[in-house]
């Protein structure tokens, strides 16, 4: 039976499995049932199962033939902590854990690819390997982090990686596949602000944090409007600053605390240089110790060219190319497959998970994913593996 023919009856068991998943959502690294699941399910299929990667995450090898070329699909398996608020049968049945960004569906859908592609393999469509990767916590983290630092390159070799995530706005099942950079980095910073508090109405007698943090927040808009190419993209987002209990002491600390995202891993560098050059400048001019604490945070997703032709080859042939976007803007939105492909090159695509209005965006408590684009995500990997292991 060809995968066209058995893909409805596969299609509708993955999505059954997509809504169990759905309602039994777990948090980063505690992905237990999840990776159960993922893990037996591909033992059935008959795959070499290796499981504990980074605490829950789980990888599959299939073989085939004799080529020593390899490609890794991967798929992320955790929620977020957030209170579903649909009432479909299928909702979460943890208080505050939800599946609100959709990797039930990746999970789901890699895992029907894994059947298809099995099928696919006895009538020699592709030789080579395919690791199939499940990874855990992608929310927060980084599985795919500690996956890499737990030698999942070592121990599985591969030329290539691929990741996809559905795309709430974009029509359901077409594709964005953009070469370059798709997802920002997201490095986190924290500043602590110390003078000198005192009254409120002897201002010349303290070093005031407030009115310093106040030129701080100012000032480090500047890292974006006159530090970068105004071609290129960046945001310095200062989302905390706390400081002072009462209307009449000058406080003698402030807290900040924000995010910067950029598109290159060279601008990552240029941001913390800029901020630490700033926080210096704010000591001298307002008598206050300023200390700042720049901490990365997943580096940028930057698609490599050959996988991106692959990834689009395969898109097209699933959805047609007029459903095929090729030039998209990048998110500043960040993405910890970002990890594996800075190591392998790799090609992260968007599968459109149709209309994003009436709070059906990724992360809000409405959220569902798409059922009907299973079919499409399957397909997509099946053609990709074709395209990248064709037989030589
Ligand atoms: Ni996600």
């Amino acid at each position: 039976m060809s995968m066209e023919d058995q893909l409805p009856n596969l299609a509708s068991r993955i999505a059954a499995l997509r809504r169990d998943l759905h309602a039994h959502p777990e948090l980063a690294f505690e992905e237990h049932r999840t990776a159960k699941v993922v893990a037996d399910h591909l033992e059935r299929l008959g795959l070499e199962v290796f499981r504990g990667l980074a605490g829950t995450g789980v990888v599959a090898r299939l073989r085939v033939g004799t080529s020593p070329r390899a490609i890794g699909l991967r798929a992320d398996m955790d929620c977020l902590p957030l209170q579903e608020l649909n009432v479909f049968p299928h909702h979460s049945k943890q208080p505050g854990k939800m599946h609100a960004c959709g990797h039930d569906g990746h999970t789901a859908m890699l895992l029907g690819a894994a059947e298809a592609l099995k099928d696919m393999a006895a009538v020699g469509h592709f030789d080579g390997t395919v690791y199939f990767i499940f990874q855990p916590a992608e929310e927060h983290d980084g599985g795919g982090r500690v996956m890499v630092e737990e030698g999942l390159f070592d121990r599985f070799p591969m030329d290539m990686v691929f990741g996809l995530h559905n795309w709430p706005g974009m029509a359901a099942g077409s594709f964005g596949v953009v070469e370059g950079p798709v997802m920002a980095g997201a490095d986190r910073f924290e500043i602590e602000i110390t003078g000198h508090g005192g009254h409120a109405a002897m201002p010349h007698q303290t070093a005031d944090v407030v009115v310093a943090g106040s030129a701080l927040v100012q000032v480090l808009q500047t890292l974006v409007s006159r530090n970068t190419d105004p071609l290129e993209s960046a945001v310095v987002s200062v989302t905390r600053f706390h400081a002072g209990h009462a209307d009449n002491v000058l406080p003698e600390t402030a807290l900040l605390g924000g995010t910067v995202r950029t598109l290159r891993p060279e601008w990552q560098d240029a941001m913390e240089e800029g901020m630490r050059r700033i926080c210096n400048g704010i000591e001298t001019t307002h008598r206050v110790r300023v200390s700042l604490r720049f901490e990365r945070g997943y580096p940028p997703t930057i698609n490599s060219e050959a996988p991106t032709l692959l990834a689009r080859e395969a898109a097209r042939r699933v959805a047609g190319s007029e459903r095929v976007f090729t030039h998209l803007k990048p998110s500043m939105g960040a993405e910890d497959f970002s990890y594996l492909s800075r190591v392998v090159p790799g090609c992260y695509v968007w599968l459109g998970n149709g209309p994003g209005e009436g709070g059906c965006t990724l992360h809000s408590p409405h959220y569902d994913f798409n059922d009907d684009i299973i079919p499409t995500g399957i397909r997509y990997w099946a053609k990709l593996v074709e395209r990248a292991l064709a037989p030589e």
